[in-house]
């Protein structure tokens, strides 16, 4: 018997229960009724007396320790799975919080998804330019009074883009027309903060290049485009205009009205909001990307997508958006 217990003494020695269920494989191991403990006190009462001396001490501390090894790691288990208890799963969930869509992001996606709807895929470029890109594939002449019309940021020989049309090249350079792309991002210019204007803001260029494009082609694209995003019977006007990269060039106006404080501030008084300029893919930016301009023709446009984005939803300072003020931007959830 003593054999026995050293044999229980050893199995037992560095006991551990991962669960409630290996605790429970031990209790009916060896302490339950039929459990291998109780087994050796019954055979212990049969023992004689002189047997009983030496074999009495040793089992009855086993049992003690059997029993206090169990008790310990109950108490411990259910500690632990107390704390899981602690999650009812059937409370109904605290709703979780979850972020917004920044304004000028939700205007954008719709702006692509117009666009895309039209046929347009969508691209982008780097923000860090080289001079080509930025203006002389654009056919701004190395001193040409144009490079003026943009304040550029200088980082050694490159320039922070100072509008997406350094995009268009990029992409005319990799691809064969037809070409039929919007390409949205931020841009860069060295120009006095106010509540109109910033050091950065957005732009989203299109590019359509292929046999016989003409401005008409221009136009209705960009008067369909206005319907759908200002809605229908949105007025536009169109204005001549100067790019080096178009010829001819245009801007165009959309009739934001002056009923509202907001509006009259964003659009000078007038009425009328300059959303973009357009025109004609001038030659040389097409002999730039190797398009034989005798083959091809193309439009471009770029639009900025700040004031449009201040237009939609009413807001009247272009700092307010790049706050990260939360009162904000949570006032665009779900959008
Ligand atoms: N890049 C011009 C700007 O930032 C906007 C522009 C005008 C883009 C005419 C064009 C275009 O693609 O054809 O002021």
């Amino acid at each position: 018997m003593l054999d026995e217990i050293e044999k229980i003494e050893k199995e037992t020695a560095s006991i551990h229960f991962a669960d409630a269920e290996s605790l429970e494989q031990f209790r009916l191991t060896y302490l339950s009724s039929k459990g291998k403990i109780q087994h050796l006190m019954d055979a212990f009462r049969n023992l004689p007396g002189e047997d009983k001396k030496t074999v009495g001490k040793p089992l009855n501390a086993l049992k003690a320790r059997l029993e206090e090894v169990y008790k310990i790691s109950k108490q411990q288990l259910t500690a632990t799975s107390g704390t899981e208890n602690k999650f009812d799963t059937t409370l109904p969930v605290s709703s979780m919080a979850t972020g917004s869509s920044h304004p000028l992001k939700i205007v954008e996606n719709t702006l692509c998804d117009i666009f895309y709807s039209l046929g347009f895929d969508i691209a982008d470029g780097p923000e860090i330019e080289d001079d080509w890109h930025n203006f002389g594939a654009l056919n701004f002449a190395d001193d040409h009074p144009a490079r003026d019309m943009q304040d550029t940021f200088f980082i050694g020989n490159h320039v922070l883009r100072t509008h997406t049309s350094s995009v268009q090249i990029r992409e005319m350079e990799k691809r064969t027309p037809p070409i039929r792309l919007v390409m949205p991002g931020r841009v860069y210019r060295n120009e006095a903060i106010s509540s109109r204007s910033n050091c950065f803001f957005h732009q989203i260029e299109g590019l359509y290049i292929d046999k016989g494009v003409s401005f008409a082609d221009l136009k209705q694209t960009l008067y369909y485009f206005v319907q759908q995003f200002f809605g229908e019977g949105t007025q536009v006007r169109f204005r001549s205009s100067y790019f080096p990269f178009t010829e001819p060039s245009a801007e165009m106006d959309i009739w934001a009205g002056t009923d509202t404080e907001e509006n009259r501030r964003l659009t000078k008084g007038t009425g009328w909001l300059e959303v973009l300029g357009c025109g004609m893919v001038h030659p040389n930016v097409l002999k730039s990307c190797n398009i034989d301009p005798e083959v091809y023709q193309g439009y471009a446009f770029g639009m900025g997508i700040d004031r449009i984005t201040m237009l939609k939803y009413g807001i009247n300072d272009i700092r307010d958006m790049f706050h990260n003020d939360i009162r904000l931007l949570s006032q665009f959830a779900g959008l």
